[in-house]
């Protein structure tokens, strides 16, 4: 059995690549070691067989004895041992959710559902080092992979609604604890049916403006309202996770020499762990909409179509239905007026599941065949 090291398996995502390990039962089939930054030589966490103690994550010689790494704890963390690592002559895989090592050319995002062909010709090559991709990236391909896999499509511009999780547990705890302000300010008013909506308003926009707003995640108020910028900003005006859209999806699908364009803006909005996109496709034909419709629907297994029905919409279409699931769906495709090869199509995704933990998950899982 492969010694696989898991590090960073405490925080958000890492505990939830662990309940899907153990949903999965990927436990069975290897000898698991737990690494932890703080507490080397405390108890590992029950997996259901036994494991030694808490290793030191830290330490190059422990890390080296390990077969394959899998890593949730951070960019400055891989920037601190990785390279240390494999300058030992250490040829095991790196398996990595941070961003830190995403383009780098010895790199492979891992998607398998949409680009199992880029990570078997990599794997034959040797390469060692897999990274999971940009949640939104990941989600947006795991709900068009049909139309990129046909080459299908000229350009897109995905016009985002990212959820607090993004930002970290602590940003998903400011958010509620935002909403909480807002309500207590209003309690009293909303519970008396005569009370007037505008000042109920007023409460609540002076409340979010005010500095009773618990804001030291986001830096401004989410709950009530949005943020029109994600991660730092770049020269060309683009934010960071703007410009990972395009770099990654090229990277994933292997077009980097000739890549697609695809470009838009991403907002932070009030949800928890869903990440929705709202797509302008630009198709290099004209498809009609049930032929659109039976190529996304046919290019995965977790894909959902949901056909362009308002009812069917407000249910199935949103963060409060997918949430926790690996469910994609993706809907509201239709035909725009801007010409026949224009399409719409909306997605959400939970970006802990498709958009962090499971293709990290799945490519343990591809090394193990
Ligand atoms: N950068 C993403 C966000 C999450 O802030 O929503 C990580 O992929």
């Amino acid at each position: 059995m492969k010694k696989v090291g898991l590090v960073g398996w405490r925080g958000m995502v890492g505990s939830v690549l662990m309940q899907r390990m153990r949903e999965e039962n990927d436990f069975d089939l290897i000898d698991p070691v737990f690494f932890s930054t703080s507490q080397a030589g405390q108890a590992a966490p029950d997996v259901g067989k036994s494991v030694s103690v808490l290793q030191d994550a830290n330490s190059i010689e422990a890390l080296k004895a390990m077969d394959v790494i899998i890593t949730c704890q951070g960019g400055d963390y891989t920037k601190s041992v990785y390279s240390e690592l494999r300058a030992t002559g250490w040829n095991g895989y790196w398996i990595d959710a941070a961003s830190s090592l995403r383009m780098d050319e010895d790199a492979v995002i891992v998607l398998d559902p949409v680009n199992s062909k880029v990570i078997d010709n990599a794997l034959e090559q040797g390469v060692k080092t897999y990274v999971g991709g940009n949640c939104t990236v990941s989600l947006m391909l795991m709900a068009l992979g049909g139309l990129f896999e046909k080459n299908l499509v000229e350009w897109v511009s995905p016009m985002t609604y990212q959820a607090a999780s993004g930002g970290g547990a602590r940003h998903m705890r400011e958010l509620i604890s935002q909403m909480g302000v807002i309500h207590s300010s209003v309690a009293e008013l909303l519970d008396d049916p005569a009370s007037a909506i505008l000042e109920i308003d007023k409460t609540v926009a002076e409340t979010i403006r005010s500095d009773a707003m618990p804001t030291d995640n986001f830096g401004v108020p989410l709950g009530g309202s949005l943020i029109p910028w994600i991660d730092s900003q770049l020269e060309n005006g683009q934010s960071r996770e703007e410009w990972k859209a395009e770099a990654e999806t090229n990277k994933i699908l292997g077009l980097s020499e000739a890549p697609i364009p695809v470009d838009g803006l991403c907002v932070r909005v009030g949800a928890m762990r869903c990440h929705s996109q709202a797509m302008t496709i630009k198709l290099k034909q004209d498809l009609s909409v049930a032929e659109i419709e039976s190529i996304l629907a046919g290019s995965n297994d977790w894909v959902k179509v949901i056909p362009n029905d308002r009812e069917l919409t407000v249910k199935e279409l949103t963060p409060a239905k997918v949430t926790g699931t690996l469910s994609v769906p993706v809907g509201r495709i239709r035909k725009l007026n801007m010409g026949p090869e224009y399409i719409s199509a909306f997605t959400v995704g939970d970006q802990l599941l498709w958009g962090a933990a499971e293709p990290l998950r799945r490519m343990l899982r591809i090394l193990l065949q």
